[in-house]
């Protein structure tokens, strides 16, 4: 079956095609970096306008490179939640519109589990059981993943998440949106020596994290040495060694206590590649390995939710007809299809 993914949840508009036998056939995506950069952050009701405009021109694009046309498309899946309400609508509606003017099923995809089966995109992917490590701009959670919908939340940010402490930490440095990457570019030529940020949480038992603490610290930091480009530089190293030695400690701990070996890290913040490499070491050192999507499946895409969709499509999951969206929605309650 030939599954159309249609990814809206927040500033990228993604499309792909999955097929069940041959695998990914299409995918293309939209940025809205250069809609939001002026504000410095997502505004959402552009994000929801911008996912309107962009949306079915993408669509034809997608049956283009794939040399496709609309008959061939077997079930659609659309990302209805968690994310920005308004940007998932629009990939709802249409979503949800289009199966039914192509007399074709639909199904709704949990962003985060289309985040977590991402490295099943890949020519080795893991097998069940693992843990999987989510970190994005808007999550950051520790979850034992025992088959698709079998979800156990070991331990979550309890403020910031991962990407959001990137994206604010450049923000106060005069580093721009988005700033996970230019973070990591900044830190790649600063001095590992210079400053220590404390690693939040990792000094008593338990998988949660905190990362809200760290961006205040890199703001003392910097109103105490001043935004020099060798400081940002600095701070940058510091903060995100602390990020990635945080996340590295808490890793050990849940694959220590769940005594699996396979680690997976999706989301956007696994695109960094400090991370992949401190991750791939801990995953080793526990007998196993470490799996993640390429870094362009690691931030928001169609594929991934073509893939989740494909494989509740095929267990047999039908939408209704009602078009249905939920900023908030927990992976727990997800049941396996
Ligand atoms: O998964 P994603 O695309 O969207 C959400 O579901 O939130 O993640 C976006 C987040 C942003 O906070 C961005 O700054 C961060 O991922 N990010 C990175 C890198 N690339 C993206 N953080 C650190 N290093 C990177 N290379
Ligand atoms: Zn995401």
């Amino acid at each position: 079956m030939l599954v159309l993914g249609i990814e809206t949840s927040c500033d990228e508009t993604g499309l792909a095609l999955y097929d069940s036998e041959a695998g990914l056939r299409a995918h293309v995506l939209h940025s809205q970096v250069a809609v939001h950069a002026e504000y410095g952050g997502v505004v959402p009701e552009l994000a929801s306008r911008d996912h309107v405009r962009k949306t079915l021109p993408l669509l034809r694009r997608l049956l283009d490179e794939a040399g496709v046309g609309p008959e061939a498309v077997g079930g659609v899946a659309y990302t209805a939640g968690p994310g920005l309400i308004g940007a998932l609508l629009v990939g709802a509606s249409i979503g949800r519109s289009l199966a039914w003017a192509w007399g074709v099923p639909a199904v709704a995809v949990h962003h985060m589990e289309g985040h977590l089966l991402a490295p099943m995109l890949e020519p080795d992917p893991p097998a069940f059981p693992f843990v999987a490590l989510l970190v994005s701009g808007g999550h950051t959670q520790l979850v034992r993943v025992d088959g698709v919908g079998r979800y156990r939340i070991l331990g979550e940010s309890l403020d910031d998440a991962a990407g959001e402490a990137f994206d604010k930490t450049a923000k106060l440095l005069g580093l721009g949106y988005p700033g996970g990457p230019a973070v990591a570019r900044e830190a790649e030529r600063g001095d590992p020596g210079r400053f220590r940020f404390p690693r939040p949480m990792t000094d008593r038992p338990g998988l949660d994290f905190s990362f809200s603490g760290l961006k205040t610290f890199a703001l003392n930091t910097l109103q105490e040495v001043g935004a020099d480009a060798g400081s940002r530089a600095d701070i940058s190293r510091a903060f995100q060694d602390a990020v990635v030695d945080t996340l590295a400690i808490k890793c050990r701990r849940a694959l220590q206590e769940t005594g699996l070996q396979r680690l997976v890290i999706a989301g956007g913040v696994g695109a960094n590649a400090a991370l992949r490499e401190r991750l791939a070491d801990i995953a080793a050192g526990a007998g196993g390995r470490v799996y993640y999507p390429r870094p362009l499946f690691c931030t928001d895409n169609g594929a991934m939710i073509a893939y989740a969709g494909c494989v509740r499509l095929a267990a047999g999951q039908r939408e209704p007809l009602a078009i249905e969206a939920r900023a908030r929605w927990p992976m727990e309650s997800l049941e396996a299809p």
